[in-house]
C-alpha cells in the first residue's frame, strides 16, 4: 500500500497567515501541520509516502522533511501540483508513484487522534474499491456529507447547503488502483476543482465503497477557528493545560 499526503492548494481561507507560507508548514502546537498526517501513515505501517505540494514555497518541504529521518523512514518521495485544481487533480499526479499498487489517501490538513492501522489492514484485505471514514459532527455544511442506507454509504454530497445527516466524509480515503482511471473522468465543479467527492460517489455507484465511523477526535484546518481548534486539541493531548 502506498500513501500520499495532499499539501497543495494555496490555503486562501487562511490568509494572510498563508499569504508568504504554505498552510501546512503552519504550527500546529509544537509540530509543522503535515508532521501530523505522515505519522499517522507511518503509524498505520505505510512507509512509502509522496507528498503532493504546490504553490511559491514547496522548496521549503524538502528542507522541512528531506528523507523522512525524522519518521524513520529513509526515502520521502515530493511532486508538484502546478495549479489549485482540486483534491483529485493533485492525487492523479501520484499515478506513476502509485503504480500497480493501492494507495491511502490523507488531505495535509486532517488530524486524527487514533490509530488508522487496522483500517489500512482491512482495506488491504478487500479485494477492491474504496473505503473512507466518517464522523458526526455539529456543522456537516462544510463537509462533503455522507448518506448512509441499509449499511452501506448510498451518496456523498460535498458542502450541501441542507444536509441530510451530520456525518462528515473526513479527509483519509483508500482506493484501488482504478482511482486513476476515475480522476481522468472528472469534470470540475462549480468551484473549478476536481472533487474528491465525484470519485468516492464513483465507488458508491460501482457498489465497492465500504466506509467506517473514526475514532477518537478528527480535525481539519481549513478555517482560522478548525486550526485554532486543532492546535488545542492537540494541545491537550500532550497534558497541556490551557
Ligand atoms: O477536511 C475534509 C474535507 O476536505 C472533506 O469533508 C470534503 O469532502 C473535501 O472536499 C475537503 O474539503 P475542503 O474544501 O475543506 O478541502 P480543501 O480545499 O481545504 O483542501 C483540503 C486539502 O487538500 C488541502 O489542505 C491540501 C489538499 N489540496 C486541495 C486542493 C484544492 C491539494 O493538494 N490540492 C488542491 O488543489
Amino acid at each position: 500500500m502506498k500513501g500520499v499526503v495532499l499539501a497543495g492548494g494555496l490555503g486562501s481561507r487562511l490568509r494572510p497567515l498563508t499569504r508568504v507560507t504554505n498552510k501546512h508548514l503552519l504550527p500546529v502546537y509544537d509540530k509543522p501541520m503535515i508532521f501530523y498526517p505522515i505519522q499517522t501513515l507511518v503509524d498505520a505501517g505505510v512507509t512509502e509516502i509522496m507528498i503532493v505540494t504546490g504553490g511559491n514555497n514547496a522548496g521549503e518541504f524538502l528542507r522541512l522533511i528531506g528523507n523522512g529521518e525524522e519518521f524513520g523512514l529513509r526515502h520521502m518521495n515530493y511532486t508538484y501540483q502546478k495549479n489549485e485544481g482540486g483534491i483529485a487533480e493533485a492525487l492523479a499526479l501520484t499515478k506513476h508513484f502509485v503504480g500497480d499498487d493501492k494507495v491511502v489517501v490523507i488531505l495535509g490538513d486532517n488530524f486524527v487522534q487514533g490509530s488508522i492501522k487496522k483500517a489500512v489492514e482491512d482495506f488491504h484485505a478487500q479485494p477492491s474499491g474504496g473505503k473512507i471514514f466518517l464522523k458526526e459532527v455539529d456543522n456537516p455544511k462544510e463537509f462533503g456529507v455522507a448518506v448512509v442506507e441499509d449499511g452501506k454509504v448510498a451518496n456523498i454530497i460535498e458542502k450541501p447547503e441542507d444536509p441530510p445527516t451530520n456525518y462528515a466524509v473526513i479527509g483519509i480515503y483508500m482506493y484501488d488502483n482504478d482511482v486513476f482511471n476515475i480522476c481522468e473522468t472528472l469534470k470540475p465543479s462549480d468551484r473549478g476543482e476536481l472533487e474528491i467527492t465525484d470519485v468516492n460517489n464513483e465507488y458508491i455507484r460501482r457498489g465497492t465503497m465500504t466506509y467506517e465511523f473514526i475514532d477518537g477526535w478528527w480535525a481539519d484546518c481549513g478555517s482560522f477557528e478548525a486550526l485554532l481548534r486543532s492546535n488545542i486539541l492537540v494541545a491537550r493531548e500532550r497534558g497541556v493545560e490551557l
